[in-house]
């Protein structure tokens, strides 16, 4: 058990811009200080684009920017220390705002925006596998853009000329670190994904931890492995490549930075391991430090030499590695206060330069557009569903009644079906821009129909959908996939791996598991009342991983998919209706409509109206929300 959260100190409100122009000022709140190992670790995960920073929430509104300006300092200050700094990001860099989603082609700014940081190992998300865009993309343009630094263990890509399946980047890295020169071989994984592109193939992690080459490379002996991936750090997958490593190497240091699951988590495989996980959206920045990392060549590039009295290396390996983590928000005053720096001192000349790209793009792309003024907050997990908070009621009794309509069949009473996970954000009361229609809608997904399918069968369709993937439905995909990614994986707690005797085990710990999957809402405030709502993250390391004390903020579970009836009242049944859903869900449909008693397949299946959930929520705002913001 690590000591309890020790208060660093409070970093003050002076009179501090936040880059982007028009984002809210950062707040001031009660500090954790960081812990520097000999090496340490900044990580970013499923930023989906989300450079320019959060518009409208005080903790999270630095940008790319100010993360590139953080993260030279904080490598000074490595150096400084003859320490190492490494940073890592673990995919879904794309889809998710509107620097991405809004631009033609997709991605016009974002790639070279994200680029600008200088990343040292980095991995593949599905995301960027969705498209064969976004795969030709990661291969002719992330990949050189990161060269060596990129890394694909288990994903391969289509060449689209000759046909030739390549891997999408090296398969490991193996290097020397900077100022301890401490031997590094890196993996980079993406869990069992498999709605990826036919350009790109998905080698499942059980099946590449057996290849030849990751078998040499685990015999390889470094003084750490770096195993970073688009993997939530419970899941399976991540699993199997500890027992892999172990079973070939059962002492080397492992440091695994996981992503997927947008939550700020932390899971100890054994004591020479620890497994990170850094959030969502650029509200998080990851750290992790290790420690008593025994050097196995002590003379092999030590440019440290052991003068600041660190045991580096020469003589000290008995104590084992120690591992520390911090979660830090995404805020210019934490980065001040971890620096030393202020507003005067902090901005680099290249953070400048990358903050400066972002509002140029936004203006090109018009992302400040004021679509209307929202009348009040809409929370996707901080309001019950349904409730008049949440955004799910809202879309269901607001927005999808006056949206989904077709001049033709607007006598026909409708089922219109959303899957959850087709929403990825909160509006929060005042202005709704351009850019927030991509935050809360970023998919491209339109609306379809069966005709005419009786009411005693469509209406069974949605427990289908919300019930538990345990249900066997024949054809029907995991319905997990539909919601969000906070939901997506009530797996079986990942306890050390020794410790886990049985399958009963394991099932024991599941309800555990399910009841802290936000990890947001534990309380490390002490009472303190003064506090600003925020992560208040308990992980298997305790309650002290947040780099800034908060209040905790309520999370609520909701359903698979929400559906609205449309064209008839809550009594009545009317005999047929037509059948609406958002395209995602087509592949769930049909089985769910067989199981329901509906024979159906998908050449029943019609386009239903113009438009994306995304063009039509922006116009429904247009024409619903003119009231000025106050
Ligand atoms: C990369 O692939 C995309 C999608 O096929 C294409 O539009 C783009 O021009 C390519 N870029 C380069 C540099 O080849
Ligand atoms: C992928 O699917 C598309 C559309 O069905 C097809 O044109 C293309 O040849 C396929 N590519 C590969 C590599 O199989
Ligand atoms: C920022 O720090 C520098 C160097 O310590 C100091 O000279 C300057 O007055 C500080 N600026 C502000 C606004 O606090």
């Amino acid at each position: 058990m690590i000591q309890s959260s020790l208060l660093g100190g409070l970093i003050t409100a002076a009179a501090v811009q936040a880059v982007q122009p028009g984002a809210v000022k950062p707040v001031a709140a009660p500090m954790r200080d960081l812990t520097w190992g000999q090496i340490n670790f900044l990580h970013t995960t499923d930023t989906h684009s989300w450079v320019s920073g959060h518009f409208l929430e005080p903790s999270f509104s630095a940008d790319w920017g100010d993360y590139v300006s953080f993260s030279q300092h904080m490598r000074k200050l490595a150096d400084d220390k003859g320490a190492d700094l490494l940073l890592i990001d673990t995919g879904d860099r794309i889809e998710g705002s509107g620097i991405y989603d809004s631009s033609t082609p997709k991605g016009l700014y974002q790639y070279d925006i994200f680029a600008q940081q200088k990343i040292d190992i980095l991995s593949t998300g599905n995301h960027e596998l969705y498209k064969a865009y976004s795969i030709d993309m990661e291969h002719n343009t992330t990949v050189p853009n990161f060269k060596e630094n990129y890394v694909a263990s288990n994903l391969d890509y289509i060449d689209p000329k000759s046909g030739k399946r390549v891997p999408q980047a090296q398969r490991y890295r193996k290097f020397k670190t900077k100022n301890l020169g401490l031997n590094i071989v890196s993996f980079g994984f993406i869990f069992d994904f498999d709605l990826n592109a036919n350009n790109s193939v998905v080698q499942k992690v059980a099946d590449t931890v057996k290849e030849e080459w990751f078998q040499d490379a685990i015999k390889e002996k470094p003084d750490l492995f770096v195993v970073v991936g688009h993997v939530g750090v419970r899941m399976e997958e991540f699993k199997t490549i500890f027992t892999a490593i172990r079973k070939e190497d059962w002492d080397t240091p492992i440091a695994f930075f996981g992503g997927h699951l947008h939550i700020r988590d932390a899971v100890s495989y054994d004591s020479k391991s620890l497994a990170i996980a850094s959030g969502r959206y650029l509200e998080t920045i990851g750290w992790m430090s290790i420690d008593g990392i025994a050097k196995k060549h002590p003379k092999d590039g030590d440019k440290d030499g052991d003068k600041d009295g660190d045991n580096t290396g020469e003589v000290e390996i008995k104590k084992g590695p120690s591992f520390t983590r911090k979660y830090m928000d995404n805020n210019l005053l934490g980065m001040y206060y971890h620096t030393g720096l202020n507003e005067t001192t902090f901005p680099t000349k290249e953070g400048q330069k990358v903050s400066k790209m972002i509002e140029e793009a936004r203006k090109s792309l018009n992302l400040g557009h004021r679509y209307g003024c929202a009348p009040r907050d809409l929370w996707m997990t901080r309001a019950p569903y349904p409730s008049k908070d949440s955004i799910f009621s809202w879309l269901e009794e607001d927005v999808l009644p006056d949206i989904v309509a077709n001049k033709d069949r607007k006598d026909k009473p409708r089922l219109a079906i959303v899957n959850t996970g087709g929403v990825r954000f909160d509006i929060f009361k005042g202005p709704f821009t351009r850019d927030d229609t991509f935050t809360v809608s970023p998919f491209n997904s339109g609306f379809q129909f069966v005709p005419d399918v009786p009411y005693d069968i469509a209406k069974r369709v949605l427990g289908i959908l919300n019930s538990e993937t345990r249900i066997f439905v024949d054809g029907l995909p995991n319905t997990r996939q539909l919601t969000i990614p906070q939901l997506m994986y009530p797996r079986p707690t990942f306890e050390s791996v020794d410790e886990i005797e049985t399958v009963d085990d394991v099932d024991q710990d599941a309800d555990e598991t399910e009841a802290r999957l936000e990890l947001r809402g534990v309380d490390a405030s002490d009472g303190n009342d003064n506090l600003f709502g925020g992560y208040t993250t308990k992980d298997d390391i305790g309650k002290d991983g947040d780099d800034t004390v908060h209040e905790p903020i309520d999370f609520y579970a909701v359903p698979n998919c929400v559906q609205a009836k449309i064209g008839f009242s809550a009594e009545e049944e009317p005999k047929t209706v037509d059948f609406v859903f958002l395209d995602f869900l087509q592949p769930w449909i049909i089985p769910a409509l067989k199981f329901s008693g509906g024979d159906y397949n998908a050449k029943d299946i019609e386009p239903y109206m113009d438009g994306t959930l995304t063009s039509k929520l922006a116009e429904w705002i247009g024409d619903n929300w003119k009231e000025e913001c106050q």
